[in-house]
């Protein structure tokens, strides 16, 4: 099994890559904003809870999301990996993510995380904005999606440095660019 999290602040193009990434290594998408996106759209209990959270530019708490990749896991026993997106997002998550892969003993394999500069993470999310129709993607939430970001989820990139998974890719230029050298960094590990 394969394990990888893509890390990195919103609009880093965490979505984009794991597409390709998806694609290319046959690993199982697990983005927790798309499952809460969905569950708001359902207008389901949880969908309601984190949609206060989600308007805001804030994190849902812990126990919702943890709660949510347990069940995923739990739904895909046979897979040859996952790719977690946006998850984990503070240290808690990130310590409840290896209980859950430990019990199964398959741990996490590589962090790879996309830097990209505050400016460029802007024009990005306000571009998506004007179609996408996601709630957070106006300046305001950005800002505040941004400042979260600083506090509560970058301390995770030092928690997996710590454990000596921690990739640093540079999440500026073209995607097929970005994408390269996101491989690179995969090839490198399983060989
Ligand atoms: P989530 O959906 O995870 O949002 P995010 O982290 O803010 O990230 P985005 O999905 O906005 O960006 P991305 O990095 O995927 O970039 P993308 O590929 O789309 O979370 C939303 C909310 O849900 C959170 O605020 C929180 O409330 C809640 N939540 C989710 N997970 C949680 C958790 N674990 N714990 C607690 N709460 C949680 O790219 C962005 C744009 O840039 C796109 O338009 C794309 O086309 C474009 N783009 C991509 N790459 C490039 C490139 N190389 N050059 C130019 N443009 C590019």
């Amino acid at each position: 099994m394969f394990n990888l999290v893509l890390f990195g602040p919103p609009g880093s193009g965490k979505g984009t890559q794991s597409t390709n990434i998806i694609d290319k290594y046959n690993l199982v998408h697990i983005s927790t904003g798309d499952i809460l996106r969905s569950e708001v759209n359902n207008g389901s209990p949880l969908g309601v809870e984190a949609k206060k959270y989600m308007d805001q530019g804030m994190l849902v708490p812990d126990e919702v999301v943890i709660g949510m990749i347990s069940s995923k896991l739990d739904e895909n026993p046979d897979v040859k990996g996952f790719i977690f997106d946006g998850f984990p997002r503070t240290v808690a998550q990130a310590e409840a993510l290896d209980n859950l892969l430990d019990f199964k003993n398959n741990p996490i394999d590589i962090v790879l995380s996309l830097l990209v500069g505050e400016a460029e993470l802007k024009t990005r999310l306000i571009s998506r904005g004007e179609s996408s129709g996601r709630s957070d993607d106006n300046e305001e939430v950005i800002t505040k999606r941004i400042k979260e970001y600083h506090a509560k989820t970058s301390p995770v990139s030092d928690y997996y440095k710590r454990n000596n998974k921690l990739s640093e890719i540079k999440g500026e230029g073209t995607v097929e660019q970005i994408f390269a050298l996101l491989s690179e960094a995969i090839d490198a590990h399983i060989e």
